[in-house]
């Protein structure tokens, strides 16, 4: 197999929490390939540690354990973090203000990184921005608007007008398009479809949304608690999913399956997500999971390949991608049947 161009190996990334007393394992041993070219979907319900990769791919924060690697060289460890934006990866955040400066024009907020690293002179960096703006359909005439006087898919286009003109080889979209109006959300997402096609650039997108991972994914990773708990083609999750977790947020949003998927029994994921400072023993999904048995308590589910390519960490991972029925009857009161 060719080298990757981005590798994470066996990350952890614990914060010290509570004046220090307690560490709070918001990523805990997570590893994956990303190929160039390709989109990979995060998906997982808030709080479980999509964000915290997104930082550490980006070298906002120091990892506890563990490697990335661009392209074999290894950029980040937990000695040395890395310099953001220095090995080709941008990020898209939620907020399209946040990366715009309210009192400059919009031209300024694309020219500013090209200046920054020394790009061009003040006409040639001013066309690119222009180019790059056509690219990612927006009228040139909105370069000498203010923020204010775009709408909010305006702006996320402008954002990533601005992150590819630093010519990235990984865009991560970090719910990019959860603040967007859905008719506008699609537009950004065959956006991100084009974009893969014309630069080759590779995606990681990030989101509670699994509408979205499953619109431009190539791959899907699922996360819980800080771990993947199921990484495989989107296709094959959609109808072969092997993890209860990916079920439950499937069937959340059964839209977003192939039809004949739509009819599965309908489970309601109840509770809360659990503290990672404490997270459960053995599977960390048990305390919601409705089949877990006392094994699931005793022992951590190994991460296994089920079909090439296709990973879960469940002990009845088998039985899950058999169709087994999870009606919650043994935990009812954890996910419950809406048939
Ligand atoms: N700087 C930080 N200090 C302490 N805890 C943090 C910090 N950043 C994130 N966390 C915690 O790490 C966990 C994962 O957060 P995050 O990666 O933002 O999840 P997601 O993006 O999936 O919603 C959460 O419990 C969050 O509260
Ligand atoms: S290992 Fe057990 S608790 Fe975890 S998802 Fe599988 S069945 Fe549920
Ligand atoms: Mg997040």
């Amino acid at each position: 197999m060719s080298t990757p161009l981005l590798s994470v190996k066996d990350m952890r990334i614990t914060f010290h929490v509570n004046g220090g007393r307690d560490q709070l394992h918001a990523v805990d041993g997570v590893s994956f390939d990303l190929a160039s070219g390709e989109s990979l979907g995060i998906i997982g319900e808030s709080g479980s540690g999509k964000s915290t990769i997104a930082r550490a791919v980006l070298s906002l924060l120091r990892i506890t354990r563990g490697e990335i690697t661009m392209e074999g060289k290894t950029i980040v460890t937990p000695q040395s973090p890395g310099k953001p934006g220095n090995y080709g990866v941008q990020i898209i955040f939620q907020d399209p203000h946040a990366a715009l400066n309210p009192r400059s024009k919009i031209i300024r907020s694309l020219v500013e990184p090209l200046e920054i690293q020394g790009k061009g002179n003040a006409s040639s960096r001013r066309d690119m921005a222009l180019e790059m703006l056509a690219k990612v359909g927006i009228n040139r005439a909105l370069a000498d608007r203010y923020p204010h006087e775009l709408s909010g898919g305006q702006k996320q286009r402008i954002n990533i007008a601005r992150a590819l003109l630093l010519r990235p080889k990984i865009l991560v979209a970090d719910e990019a398009t959860a603040a967007l109006d859905v008719s506008i959300q699609a537009d950004i997402l065959n956006l991100y479809k084009d974009l893969q096609d014309e630069f080759g650039l590779s995606f990681i997108v990030i989101t509670h949304d699994l509408a979205v991972a499953s619109y431009v994914s190539d791959r899907i990773a699922v996360m819980y608690l800080g771990r993947f708990v199921e990484l495989g083609p989107s296709a094959t999750l959609a109808t072969k999913s092997a993890h209860p977790y990916t079920r439950a947020l499937m069937s959340a949003e059964p839209e977003a399956l192939p039809r004949r998927l739509q009819k599965q029994d309908r489970l309601v994921l109840r509770g809360e997500i659990p503290s990672p400072v404490t997270p459960p023993s053995g599977c960390r999904f048990r305390t919601r999971c409705p089949i877990a048995t006392d094994l699931c308590a005793a022992e951590a589910p190994p991460w296994r390949e089920m079909s090439p390519g296709h990973y879960s960490a469940c002990h009845f991972a088998e039985e899950v991608m058999a169709g087994k029925p999870l009606d919650g009857s043994d935990k009812p009161q954890n996910l419950e049947s809406v048939k």
